[in-house]
């Protein structure tokens, strides 16, 4: 018998639903916010009113995208967390309504487990390399900044992660103080391929082990900007490409040096990237290269995958139903939750 996950997102500024048949992908659907861009960051309050407008329509437009009946679906995975508790809301309480009147379990994603999971979606006619277990994952999105070590599709632990500012906030903080609009992390991206690295450098965090720290290259940017500024008032402007390739060679270049190091400690080659700086093209260009360096197999998601979606709470799902763990029927969103 077929098994048919709806998978239901909404814990930051995306609503998403997605349709996953027996781990094959048969619809991903996603309303984006553009309500706050003119804030300069995701404004919680407007998030969950913008979702609860989306749920339905956003739902209703994954089962028709995947000719899939609301009587097909064998259970709905959604995600309980971590992320903004008004927006987690909506999209737990969709799928609590949608299981109680169909009578199907309801299955709880934790949103950081999802975005690894990326990496076993399965589309029809598209031959896919699903990473072996096991792996280390490099998970780089706005609010989390982690290296997880997979041993299973359920078994997952952190190894490494940020002591202050995610890599993606990295980006979206050093695009605000350039006057970039939010969020900034992929105007980084596209400035920096027309500009110098190594024109500018910024500071690189001392930290042990196999943690980040971002805030200090914040404060960098910020004193460096400042007293430039100073001397010549178009400074950014002027030098707006050279800037954005620096601070993105930065990033990157804090963000391997653990990875490389997670890799040496652990003897594992099998390397992922997952979260939504996976899809800057410098870290993708870097992760590639280092693996031909040193005997890596890499595996590097599609663009529509590494920023929030449901596909993944659905595969994520999948790979829960399989193993019979459901949620209960009176089960609450978690703002934050670990793995
Ligand atoms: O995973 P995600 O969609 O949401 C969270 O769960 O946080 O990640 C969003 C983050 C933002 O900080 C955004 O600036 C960053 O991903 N991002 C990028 C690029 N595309 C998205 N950062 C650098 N380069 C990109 N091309
Ligand atoms: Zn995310």
């Amino acid at each position: 018998m077929s098994i048919t996950i709806l998978g239901i997102e909404s814990s930051c500024d995306d609503t998403a639903a997605a349709v996953i048949r027996d781990g094959k992908l048969l619809s991903s659907v996603i309303a984006n916010q553009d309500v706050h861009i003119q804030y300069g960051g995701v404004v919680p309050e407007l998030a969950s009113r913008a979702h609860q407008q989306n749920i339905v329509p956003v739902v209703d437009a994954a089962l028709k995208k995947a000719s899939v009946r609301a009587e097909d679906i064998s259970a709905v995975a959604f995600t309980r967390g971590p992320g903004l508790l008004g927006s987690l809301l909506v999209g737990t309480s969709f799928a609590k309504g949608f299981a109680l009147v169909r009578n199907i379990p309801l299955v709880e994603v934790h949103h950081l487990q999802a975005h690894i999971h990326v990496h076993f979606i399965e589309e029809e006619g598209k031959v896919h390399e699903k990473p072996e277990f096991p792996f280390l994952c490099l998970l780089v999105s706005g609010g989390h900044t982690q290296i997880v070590l997979i041993r299973d599709y359920l078994d997952m632990e952190i190894i490494g992660k940020t002591i202050d500012d995610a890599a993606g906030e990295a980006f979206d903080k050093s695009a605000k103080l350039m006057g970039l609009p939010y969020p900034g992390g992929p105007y980084i991206d596209k400035f920096a391929k027309l500009g110098d690295p190594d024109k500018f450098s910024f500071s690189k965090p001392r930290i042990d082990g196999l943690d980040y720290s971002f805030s200090g290259l914040k404060t960098s940017i910020l004193y460096f900007l400042r007293d430039q500024q100073k001397i010549n008032p178009e400074f950014i402007e002027e030098n707006k490409n050279d800037l954005c390739a620096g601070i993105q060679k930065t990033i990157v270049d804090i963000l391997l040096l653990k990875l490389l190091k997670a890799s040496e400690e652990t003897g594992i080659k099998n390397i992922a990237l997952a979260g939504g700086v996976s899809a800057n093209s410098g870290l993708r260009d870097r992760i590639i290269l280092e693996g031909t360096n040193r005997n890596w197999k890499v595996y590097i998601p599609e663009f529509r995958f590494t920023t929030d979606n449901a596909a993944m709470i659905a595969i994520t799902g999948y790979h829960k139903f399989g193993k019979g763990i459901f949620a209960p029927s009176d089960v609450s969103p978690l703002a934050r939750m670990d793995f």
